[in-house]
């Protein structure tokens, strides 16, 4: 049965990484929608794959969530060989402290015995104050870090659930609903085509930047999910995607 179940699955990773167009797609059995735990199941492959990858000097940029979070648990110490630098990806988006890309980046960077540094910032930056940011020696240094990163780890939230958790304005609430937002990922809101409709004004990784990373992973399942991680695939680039069934099910039944 278990064999069964496996290979289902296999072509289940097959056909959604022709559906998406990406490069790589890792799916773990049930839906963390229903079953809380399958987000370790999640994070545990991630961590898994993410090992793969982890060899000679590499900066990791990380994003916050609690997908993200279940990745850095399941991290384990690496060989000698390797010397990892962990960053977050952007600064403050508006998380609780255990989702925040800061935390996830050193519980990453202690579980797999690596370095890391962060960015403290307010959440919500005017143009100004952010301006001036930049300019800081110690923010431009981190910054160059999180630009040289070879290796990026993110999640996929759903728009509306998003901008929720992180107490959006009403006028941000009201112009994500006129403008048909179903995906979150970096900060940015996009529309079901895959079009940025907002985005959060903070320093760090801007989505453009992704472009120059050699492996880009995202890390996002639960039925939930599914419009959310097809409208953010639509933006490219494409990359590995690590989801549920729960989520994969849902996206190839196109409901
Ligand atoms: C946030 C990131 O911290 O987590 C978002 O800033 C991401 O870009 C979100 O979409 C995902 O959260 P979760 O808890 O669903 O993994």
């Amino acid at each position: 049965v278990l064999i069964n179940e496996l290979s289902g699955l296999r072509v289940l990773e097959m056909r959604l990484r022709e559906n998406l167009s990406l490069s790589e797609v890792i799916i773990v059995p049930g839906d963390s929608d229903k079953e809380p735990w399958i987000k370790n199941e999640m994070g545990k492959a991630a961590a898994m794959r993410l090992k793969q990858e982890l060899t000679g000097h590499h900066v990791i940029a990380v994003t916050g969530g609690t997908t993200t979070a279940s990745v850095a648990e399941m991290m384990t110490p690496g060989t000698k060989d390797q010397d990892l630098l962990f960053v977050p990806a952007r600064g403050g988006l508006g998380e609780k402290v255990e989702n925040q890309a800061n935390t996830i980046c050193s519980t990453m960077a202690a579980k797999a015995r690596g370095k890391y540094r962060l960015l403290h910032l307010p959440d919500q930056l005017s143009k100004e104050t952010y301006l001036s940011l930049m300019e800081e020696p110690g923010v431009k240094e981190v910054m160059e870090l999180i630009h040289s990163a070879s290796i990026v780890i993110h999640g996929i939230g759903d728009a509306k659930t998003m901008a929720n958790r992180r107490n959006s304005s009403s006028a941000v609430l009201e112009k994500l609903e006129r403008e048909k937002a179903v995906a979150e990922a970096f900060g940015y809101y996009f529309n079901q085509k895959g079009e940025v409709v907002h985005r959060v004004r903070t320093i760090g990784l801007q989505l453009n930047d992704l472009k120059h990373s050699d492996f880009i992973m995202a890390v996002a399942g639960g039925s939930s999910k599914a419009e959310a991680i097809a409208a953010f695939m639509k933006h490219g680039p494409k990359k590995v995607l690590v989801t549920d069934e729960g989520a994969a099910n849902k996206l190839l039944s196109g409901t």
